[in-house]
């Protein structure tokens, strides 16, 4: 059965940072979004299309909103959403005193159940159809995490974390372990509906050059799916890789050693990588995932976003909210500090290069963009539907705007979560907010 939403609709058909606006940005001022079977069926000016469906089809009117593909959050940690904001420390700290107390209580699966169901919420409370999840060292999280999302038919992609040293014994695998769970996950998950599975080392300093040459046969074994970690986030943790990796001749070359860079690898932070790393990104087609309001929280540095996309040799590049260093699940918010940290560098980020890494740019680093992150027949129909005048300030606000490009940059700067009216997974409405 056919349905339809009908607004004003913003989508991506190229990039914005190597593009001219007009060129990369499609605006329509009352479009109709046709979808069927989880998917958008076609999608124009309602004037034409309205007279094409049924006269029974369901069509969700949304005057004075602007309908989104969902947003895609590319790289967030599930179980750490009940100690967000946990207060004062850098990364090395912060893991040992915050992050491996809490990944502790998921060997338990009714707590990871209750955990993921509410994580699962709060992305669809706004407008997140996609993230790029990490579990914990328990398989039985990335099972509690993926059963939770096939409720509400979404695309996730999710791994089990694999370490086997320096974190506490409770949260250690061993290299067989680590390869054996995730191969398990694997025949469980991928594909199965719309979950992905991602392979998922923590990162270099918790894995021992055993388990990093497991996880590369591992990944050699599943050449097209996803790799997801961290890389280069903080000055501490970078002169850790370099003594515990004294082959290697950087942080980079340590994932390359082991066959983990490449197309569809996705890779946290990278804040403080040099050219030579940026280019190895670049060569093996790998990712980064820019996730500032994590940077900001940790005192990590801020990621200079523009040495990687508008590069000669360019790297690929979504947004994350990296939960709980990360202080939100709002993508609209991760925006405003993505903004924020590109005044360090000079050139401000445009609004409409924001909504591009938190949409198209977003499924592009994580070689998903045949399937969601636009608006296009023949895509998934996942969308997020933004109330431009959401709270009393943005409806006063929202009339004083002249243009497009400045309406999207006050939603950015002032939106959240309440801006979100409604999100859309395979075409069915899986939140809106006034039925709260
Ligand atoms: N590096 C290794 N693990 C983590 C984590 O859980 N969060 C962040 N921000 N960085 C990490
Ligand atoms: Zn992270």
């Amino acid at each position: 059965m056919k349905t339809a939403v009908r607004g004003d609709v913003l989508t991506f058909r190229g990039n914005p940072f190597r593009e001219a606006e007009r060129d990369s940005l499609v605006f329509q001022r009352d479009a109709l979004v046709v979808m069927e079977n989880g998917r958008i069926a076609a999608w124009g000016p309602a004037a034409e299309l309205l007279s094409s469906l049924p006269p029974d089809a369901r069509i969700e009117h949304y005057p004075d909103h602007l309908i989104l593909p969902g947003f895609i959050d590319c790289h967030v940690h599930y179980p750490q959403t009940e100690m967000m904001a946990a207060f004062g420390e850098q990364l090395l700290d912060w893991l040992n005193h915050y992050t491996f107390v809490t990944e502790q209580g998921f060997g338990d699966a009714d707590h990871a159940r209750e955990v993921a169901r509410v994580f699962l919420g709060e992305q669809l409370r706004n407008g997140v159809t996609t993230g790029c999840v990490f579990g914990t060292v328990h398989a039985a999280s990335v099972d509690a995490l993926f059963e939770e999302a096939s409720r509400h038919d979404l695309r996730i992609l999710a791994g089990k974390v694999c370490m086997d040293r320096n974190a506490p014994d409770a949260l250690l695998d061993t290299p067989l372990t680590a390869y054996e769970e995730s191969r398990a996950l694997i025949e469980r998950w991928h594909g199965k509906g719309r979950a992905e599975y991602v392979i998922t080392p923590r990162f270099a300093p918790t894995s021992s050059h055993g388990q990093l040459e497991m996880l590369g046969a591992l990944a050699a074994e599943f050449p097209d799916i996803a790799i997801q970690s961290h890389i280069s986030e903080n000055l501490d943790e970078i002169a850790w890789v370099r003594q515990l990796f004294p082959g290697c001749r950087d942080y980079a070359g340590v994932y390359q050693r082991y066959g983990l860079l490449r197309p569809r690898a996705i890779y946290g932070h990278g804040v403080h990588l040099s050219d030579a790393e940026l280019e190895m990104l670049h060569d093996s087609g790998a990712s980064l995932a820019h996730c500032p309001t994590s940077n900001f929280f940790l005192g990590s540095g801020c990621l200079n976003l523009r040495r990687c996309v508008e590069a000669e040799k360019p790297v690929k590049l979504g947004l994350g909210t990296d939960l709980g260093a990360g202080t939100s699940f709002s993508m609209l918010q991760t925006m405003n500090a993505a903004y924020m940290a590109s005044q360090t560098h000079g050139k401000p980020l445009t609004a409409a290069q924001a909504f591009y890494l938190a949409t198209r740019g977003g499924a592009e680093a994580l070689g998903i963009s045949d399937k969601v992150g636009g608006i296009e027949a023949g895509m998934e129909a996942d969308l997020a539907v933004l109330d431009l005048r959401s709270t009393p300030l943005l409806d006063f606000r929202m009339r004083h705007v002249r243009d497009l490009s400045e309406a999207l940059f006050v939603q950015m700067m002032l939106g959240d979560d309440r801006a979100i009216a409604a999100t859309y997974a395979a075409g069915a409405a899986v939140y809106r907010r006034d039925e709260r």
